[in-house]
């Protein structure tokens, strides 16, 4: 049998809309509790340093209401490491940030972050909290991710995603599965994000390694037409589906 793979859902975009008139509706908060009922295992948000999407108050909010667990994803950089030490959430993602991209762009570049990494991923461990890191699915980011002490990984499954023809969503898969072991090797847990859709989400889910996946943007989207608590309930079924499939 696979291990069972939890479903984290993202609810910035929700933040978006509200944002968009700078208003109160719509509350990611209030998503969160349907996105709950509808069968997350988790809700991620991503507190980016321009707050164009999750301000303090939600995440604040989220860490008092959400039942099941909150991933904050964040950069390492001192004004939200401060924050996460206060409020200590129960895991942090660390992601990349520039001001410029639409959404998160490419995995963390660990040459690039090291030092600052390395002192971000101590911080949070001594205060308890479970550490991830969003890395592209390339085997030595794994063994890397691994020296930097952290809990688990994030595969990168925007490549995936973006793959415009069956032989090159293949191709990425194969990095993916790929990555999951090596990582899983290491000692790291696997977790998957970015892109992922109801059409692609299932061969991702079925992947042994993986037990965590965080989708958003795709969920929302399909909120905003059926409600949350069914969008969240219709790709819990895809990927618990894809689940039951027997491990290689
Ligand atoms: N994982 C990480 C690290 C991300 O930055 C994002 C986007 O915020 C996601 C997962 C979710 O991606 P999407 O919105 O495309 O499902």
């Amino acid at each position: 049998m696979n291990k069972p793979l939890r479903l984290y859902i993202n609810v910035d975009h929700v933040a978006t809309v509200r944002e968009a008139r700078r208003t109160d509706e719509p509350d990611p908060v209030r998503a969160a509790v349907l996105a709950e009922l509808g069968g997350a295992d988790g809700i991620t948000v991503h507190l980016r340093e321009d707050r164009r999407h999750i301000q303090e108050r939600d995440v604040r909010l989220l860490l008092e209401t959400v039942r099941t667990l909150v991933n904050l994803e964040l950069a390492a950089e001192e004004g939200v490491l401060g924050l996460a030490g206060e409020w200590c959430p129960m895991q942090v993602t660390f992601v990349p940030e520039s001001r410029e991209e639409v959404t998160t762009e490419g995995g963390l570049d660990l040459d690039e972050a090291g030092g600052r990494l390395d002192e971000a991923i101590e911080r949070m461990r001594a205060l308890g909290i479970r550490t991830s890191l969003f890395v592209d699915p390339l085997e030595d980011a794994m063994e890397r991710a691994a020296a930097l002490g952290v809990d688990a990984v994030e595969l990168h499954t925007g490549e995936y995603a973006n793959a415009r023809t069956p032989e090159g969503a293949a191709a990425q898969l194969g990095r993916l599965g790929t990555a999951a072991r090596v990582a899983r090797g290491a000692g790291l847990a696997v977790h998957a994000g970015h892109g992922l859709t109801y059409e692609n989400a299932a061969p991702v889910a079925g992947i042994p390694e993986v037990e965590e996946l965080n989708i958003g943007h795709s969920v929302v989207s399909r909120s905003v037409l059926v409600g949350i608590e069914r969008a969240v309930r219709e790709m819990k079924g895809i990927v618990e589906a894809a689940r039951r499939q027997p491990a290689r």
